[in-house]
């Protein structure tokens, strides 16, 4: 067995190199060369219901009869799931390493009808990508909480399948959210979503799009609530996403607590080249630091295992940072 062997939400990976949720997952050719490549999982695209509707909110313009416009829609929308379904079917029979469904859904009937479905179909596994943008100022934040935990548990108790919930960090109180999450009887939760942002052209003056992919230094924000969560909730598996780019980055993330990483920038970047260079890094690290498996590794460095996890709450700067004067 592979030095790099791990497990996550009750899959045996090859390795903790997990291809995330993004155009790299939209088709089966490219998912076959992604495991050809080294990866260990992938997390195919989501399938957004948003997208869905949009797409066939405009057919009642065309049609005066309610009836035939609503049977087109549900037509369009069984077509989309359908090749989404059709997919997860083809991979399960010609792939060996896990395919993880991502699903973004608007609706409760939404997230429960395509969480059956993606299940009957064979997923190994379910990720939500659930992000609620609070716009409307009277909700509070414990309304909008509550409203992402009953997401995870409408879909949590109508499969049997593992459910990750891709979280963001932008919680007031992200312990409070995860222990929600885990009695919800999620098998994980994937540290943390990443979502398109906005910039400002001042020569053109429009509203663009930041740049849609990350850097390592975003890692860092990771870093601290991955090994406050795994120590916190050891039931719960964590994997790591938003700024692994490399090896070194794999191994920190490890070491705080997360037991697989999602990649998905450092491969549109730098080819599917990268998958090697990772893994063959995290396997010379850990012979060069005479670990002997991936259970020596995950969580050496978490809150709970460090001599002063007071390096993890450092928010301020106070008179420690004196020198840097
Ligand atoms: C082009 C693109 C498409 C993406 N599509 C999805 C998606 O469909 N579902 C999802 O959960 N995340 C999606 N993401 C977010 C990634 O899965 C990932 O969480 C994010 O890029 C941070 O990881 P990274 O730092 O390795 O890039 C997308 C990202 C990119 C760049």
């Amino acid at each position: 067995m592979s030095i790099l062997q791990t497990n996550y939400l009750g899959l045996s990976l090859r390795n903790p190199l997990i291809v995330s949720s993004s155009g790299l997952t939209s088709t089966r050719e490219k998912i076959t060369r992604l495991e050809a490549s080294g990866a260990g999982a992938v997390v195919l695209k989501s399938v957004f219901e948003e997208q869905i509707l949009n797409e066939t909110t405009h057919l009642e313009n065309y049609t005066a009869y309610t009836e035939a416009a609503d049977y087109l829609q549900y037509y369009l929308k069984e077509d989309y799931l359908g090749q989404y379904l059709n997919m997860i079917r083809d991979l399960k029979s010609t792939l060996s390493i896990p395919v993880i469904a991502s699903i973004c859904c608007v609706a409760t009937g939404g997230w429960v009808d395509f969480a059956r479905r993606i299940e009957e179909a064979g997923a190994d596994a379910l990720e939500l990508n659930v992000f609620l943008l609070p716009t409307r100022r009277d909700e509070t934040a414990a309304a909008i909480e509550q409203r992402y935990l009953s997401i995870v548990e409408s879909v949590t108790s109508a499969v049997k399948l593992p459910v990750a919930v891709k979280v963001t960090s932008r919680f007031t109180n992200l312990l409070n959210v995860v222990e929600g999450i885990a009695h919800r009887n999620a098998r994980g939760v994937v540290m943390f979503n990443r979502f398109h942002e906005p910039d400002i052209n001042i020569r053109t003056l429009e509203v663009t799009e930041a740049d849609i992919f990350s850097t390592s230094a975003e890692l860092r924000n990771s870093l601290r609530w991955i090994a406050m969560t795994s120590a916190a909730f050891p039931q719960l598996d964590i994997a790591a996403s938003t700024g692994v780019h490399t090896g070194e980055d794999a191994a920190k993330v490890l070491l705080a607590g997360a037991r697989a990483f999602e990649v998905c920038s450092t491969i549109y970047r730098g080819g599917l080249e990268m998958i090697g260079k990772i893994t063959s890094f995290l396997e010379t690290w850990m012979h060069e630091q005479g670990f002997e498996s991936m259970k020596e590794v995950v969580g050496k460095l978490n809150y709970s295992r460090v001599n002063h996890p007071i390096a993890y709450e450092r928010a301020q700067f106070m008179k420690y940072f004196a020198s840097h004067e």
